[in-house]
């Protein structure tokens, strides 16, 4: 049977949309997304996740009151659609110690940089490329990381490395280590992820 997985999401779902696209490639043999849920009303991603027939839900913290009640209802969501395993793709809250304890080994997260650079509370989205160019590196990439307490702390589970090239917006090397790493590593990792599952070997 396939690994059910939950991807939440905050934004556009760029990273959603590459495994839906590597799903029906085949290339996620051991897993089957089950679920998207997005803390924001109105993201793209929940269209990305309506038009491959994917149930997408919004659980907007403001509504339920506090992180904890949030996490409640994140909780019932993955027991009523059965999910193993979770993804955060441009997830942009940090979900608590006691919730990443009870799902070790389970969540994974997309990060734009090679970690431990540019990462941590405060670092997201075009943040992560602004630093990378103000620091004036030549090299970045992409990490995906098993999530535990510590935000961007978790294990590394793959890292691709992307040039940054003279001229460089955050917007065009945003779109680079997407293009280049993010798009292609997540799926790899789920469907790593998923058959280490399957296999019970972790
Ligand atoms: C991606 O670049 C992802 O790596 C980043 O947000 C973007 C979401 O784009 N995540 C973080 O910065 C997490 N710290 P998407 O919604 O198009 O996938």
């Amino acid at each position: 049977m396939s690994v059910r997985a939950a991807v939440l999401v905050s934004g556009g779902g760029t990273n959603l949309q590459a495994l839906i696209d590597a799903q029906a490639a085949g290339a996620i043999p051991s897993g089957e997304i089950a679920l998207v849920v997005s803390n924001r009303a109105g993201a793209y991603a929940l269209e990305r996740a309506k038009r491959a027939g994917i149930p997408g839900i919004t659980v907007l913290k403001g509504e339920c009151g506090s992180q904890a009640a949030f996490e409640e209802r994140l909780e019932a969501l993955l027991a009523e659609y059965r999910i193993d395993v979770i993804v955060l793709a441009g997830f942009l809250t940090i979900l608590s110690a006691e919730f990443t304890a009870r799902h070790p080994g389970r969540i994974l997260n997309i990060h734009p940089s090679l970690i431990p650079s540019f990462c941590g509370e405060g670092f997201y989205g075009l943040r992560v490329h602004e630093a990378a160019l103000a620091r004036g590196v030549k090299v970045t990439g992409a990490t995906v990381h098993f999530v535990n307490e510590i935000p961007d702390g978790g294990e590394i589970i793959a890292q691709k490395a992307v040039d940054i090239l003279p001229g460089d917006t955050p917007e065009i090397l945003q779109r680079r280590v997407m293009e280049q790493a993010e798009w292609i590593l997540l799926p790899r990792a789920l469907e790593t992820v998923c058959a280490s599952i399957q296999e019970g070997t972790v």
